[in-house]
């Protein structure tokens, strides 16, 4: 099969190569699908540069999300040949993957796979912060940063789904636009606006009472300015490349909370709960209250073309690779 591999840690234009590997083998109670299509998320980049939290073992395929067809099944797997499934499982930038049972769904009938392998990774996390993470309630102000993308345009269709008011910030008039389309009541353009300003306006003075940060860095510094009072903040990811610190007198002083969520980690600790989350998200996904929003769709032999849309920034939603 074909399979996009990584033999040394670093960047993708040098290190992601495109070559024949064996099948991969089926140790458990697994199941073996066909690729149909590829998720492409902003941590794969730091997964092949080596930066990521957990290091796959060299060499590896990368990619965590896919959505295809059952071909073989292991021993109890539930799944049945034939079935369409979207699996949030390791090595998915190839033909065939092998996907773990207990983060693996079948599909709705009306899914197709491009959405499935959209739906997974950023949905659930989205959800488990807003619902089991930060508690969110209907009509409290939500501030999601990085409105536009992968996770930030889900928070916003599941923020606004659950009855809050949501708040949007995004870097170009595109992106809002986007935002606005997912449901965003009030769209920040933080290039032309200070957020904070214009958060502790559009709020009446009363502040985001849940803020939802994958960005980190300064903006997590910043929102520490314009949360309300017992408000939540959501430490979602760091894609401005720095991990910010906190001083507990702030924390204090407004009664707020500062939230981690890793969500891949409840496959460890509540699998259970990621089932059950699974099938609220199908119940919504089928009443059209959240979509995942495609940017583009690119075939395998151009995932490169892919990873650098999301690296400068030249995406929205969520980008697929197409498997045939
Ligand atoms: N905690 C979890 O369990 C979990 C699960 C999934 C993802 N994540 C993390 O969430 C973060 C976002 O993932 P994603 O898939 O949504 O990424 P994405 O689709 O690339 O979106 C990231 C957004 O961040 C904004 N951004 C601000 N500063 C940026 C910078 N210096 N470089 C790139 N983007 C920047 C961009 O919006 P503007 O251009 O409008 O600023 C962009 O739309 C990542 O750190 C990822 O690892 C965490």
């Amino acid at each position: 099969m074909q399979a996009w591999t990584v033999h040394d840690f670093g960047n993708y234009q040098e290190k992601l190569i495109l070559e024949e590997r064996a099948l991969p083998q089926m140790t458990g109670p697994d199941a073996l699908i066909k690729v149909k299509a590829i998720g492409i998320n902003f941590f794969d980049l730091l997964a092949i540069a080596g930066k990521y939290q957990v290091k796959a073992p060299l060499p590896f395929v990368p990619g965590a999300e896919a959505a295809g067809e059952v071909i073989e099944v292991g021993d109890n797997c539930g799944f049945k040949v034939g079935d369409g499934v979207m699996t949030n499982s390791s090595g998915a930038y190839a033909e065939l993957m092998i996907a773990a049972q207990n983060t693996t769904y079948r599909l709705p009938e009306s899914m197709p796979y491009e959405d499935a392998a959209a739906f997974q990774i950023n949905y659930q996390t989205s959800y488990f912060a807003l619902v089991y993470r930060a508690d969110l309630k209907k009509a409290e102000y939500l501030l999601v940063h990085g409105g536009a993308g992968g996770v930030g345009t889900a928070a916003i269709q599941i923020g606004k789904a659950m009855g809050a008011r949501v708040i949007a910030t995004a870097g170009t008039p595109e992106k809002l636009e986007i935002c606005r389309q997912c449901g965003a009541e009030f769209l920040i353009n933080y290039n032309s606006a200070d957020f904070v300003e214009a958060v502790n306006e559009c709020t009446d003075g009363h502040g985001a009472d849940v803020i939802f940060d994958p960005v980190g860095g300064e903006v997590f510094d910043r929102s520490t300015k314009c949360i309300a009072w017992e408000g939540r903040i959501l430490v979602i990811g760091f894609t401005s490349g720095r991990i910010p610190e906190i001083r507990t007198n702030k924390v204090l002083l407004k009664n707020i909370s500062v939230t981690g969520l890793w969500w891949g980690n409840y496959r460890l600790h509540n699998p259970q709960l990621m089932h059950k989350t699974q099938q609220h998200l199908y119940q919504m996904y089928g009443e059209g209250a959240v979509k995942p929003i495609i940017h583009s769709v690119h075939e395998l032999k151009d995932l490169p073309e892919a990873l650098k849309l999301i690296e400068n920034r030249n995406s929205y939603g969520k980008v697929v690779v197409r498997v045939v």
